[in-house]
């Protein structure tokens, strides 16, 4: 699809379309990552998926060769867990060794990393669900920031303050480039996005079900049947609020929750990380919290990336069109679409 917007992420990422595939823990592998890239977007491949260094640096080298070249990105994702994150110093310097020089960081904000990422001139993206956090990211020095509604699948914060209100109102405080996302996943909704302010939209829930996610058919199927309404948010008492496909280990940990349980571990048989892995390996759609998003309701068909990047150009297209056809004179004369 030819180029149809011109924005400051396109230009720093050296992208055609303000499309941005968020990492994806588990999904994110080089397949998916190139496609997206391949199809004049920019994905992020999650290093956490791949925590053996050289399975994770043979990844990037896969990547780099089904790109023919092109950039790509990293996700790291720094949990507040002590120590999690201290694996992802390796992971830094392969992917610096491998040439990859744009980040998406979420989760905790990056000190830890800036310096090394900073003086490898990688361009640093930092993910968060607060415009008040994305000033704080803006402030430590980061290139762009990436801001997530309510309606994210995985980590909406605390606040729940919605992408709609987000994305206004972060053109009020932000000087440096941003992605919104949260509940994308209809062109219309990129189009506003641009309007408002954002230079690109980031989506999760809507490419799960992109026939490069390797995951099994039966869950692919499942997001594609799920309406914006089959989604829950668990994991509020934790502080740590997370929305979840409403499968059973979903309900089962606002069960827990509903209950006052506070022992970490009654949760973990349901919210430990491998248990996703399983789901999508196995296609048992009950088993593990998986992340999504209320924008499942516009994943209504598995197909390839550059399929859904191209509907999605295409209404995005319609509704700019749309906008230009309500402008006074135009619509005086009767052009209204
Ligand atoms: C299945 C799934 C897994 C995700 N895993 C990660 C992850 O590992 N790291 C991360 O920063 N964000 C992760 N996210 C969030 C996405 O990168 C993106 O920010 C989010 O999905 C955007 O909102 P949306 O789901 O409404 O499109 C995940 C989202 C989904 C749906």
């Amino acid at each position: 699809m030819a180029q149809l917007f011109k924005t400051r992420i396109t230009d720093l990422f050296g992208i055609e379309h303000p499309l941005i595939c968020g990492g994806l823990m588990w999904l994110s592998d080089a397949n998916y990552v190139a496609a997206s890239v391949n199809a004049g977007g920019m994905g992020f491949m999650t290093a956490k998926t791949f925590p053996d260094p050289e399975a994770f640096r043979a990844e990037l080298q896969k990547c780099r060769e089904l790109t023919g070249g092109k950039r790509f990105g990293v996700n790291l994702y720094l949990s507040m867990q002590p120590g999690s994150n201290d694996m992802l110093h390796t992971h830094v310097d392969i992917m610096l060794d491998e040439g990859v020089d744009i980040v998406e960081t979420a989760g905790m904000p990056p000190q830890e990393f800036l310096g090394d990422l900073k003086s490898a001139g990688v361009i640093i993206n930092h993910k968060v669900a607060s415009i008040k956090h994305a000033a704080k990211a803006e402030s430590l020095g980061v290139d762009a920031v990436t801001i997530v509604g309510a309606e994210c699948g995985g980590h909406p914060g605390l606040d729940l303050v919605g992408t709609m209100v987000q994305t206004a109102a972060a053109a009020q405080s932000l000087t440096i480039p941003y992605i919104v996302g949260g509940g994308i996943g209809h062109g219309s909704q990129v189009a506003a996005a641009l309007a408002m302010g954002a230079d690109a939209v980031v989506m999760g829930s809507r490419m799960t079900v992109s026939e490069e996610i390797w995951a099994h058919r039966a869950y692919k199927d499942k997001v594609v049947e799920a309406s914006e309404r089959d989604t829950r948010l668990i994991m509020s008492s934790f502080r740590n609020t997370y929305r979840a496909y409403d499968n059973e280990d979903a309900r089962s940990v606002s069960k827990l929750e509903s209950e006052g349980v506070t022992d970490y571990e009654e949760y973990k048989p349901f919210v430990a990380g491998i248990h996703q892995k399983e789901a999508y390996t196995s296609g048992d759609w009950n088993k593990g919290v998986l992340s999504l998003g209320q924008s499942a309701v516009f994943a209504t068909e598995v197909k390839p990336v550059a399929d859904i990047f191209a509907d999605i150009l295409e209404e995005a297209r319609l509704a700019a069109e749309r906008l230009d056809n309500m402008r006074f004179p135009a619509a005086a004369a009767g052009q209204v679409a």
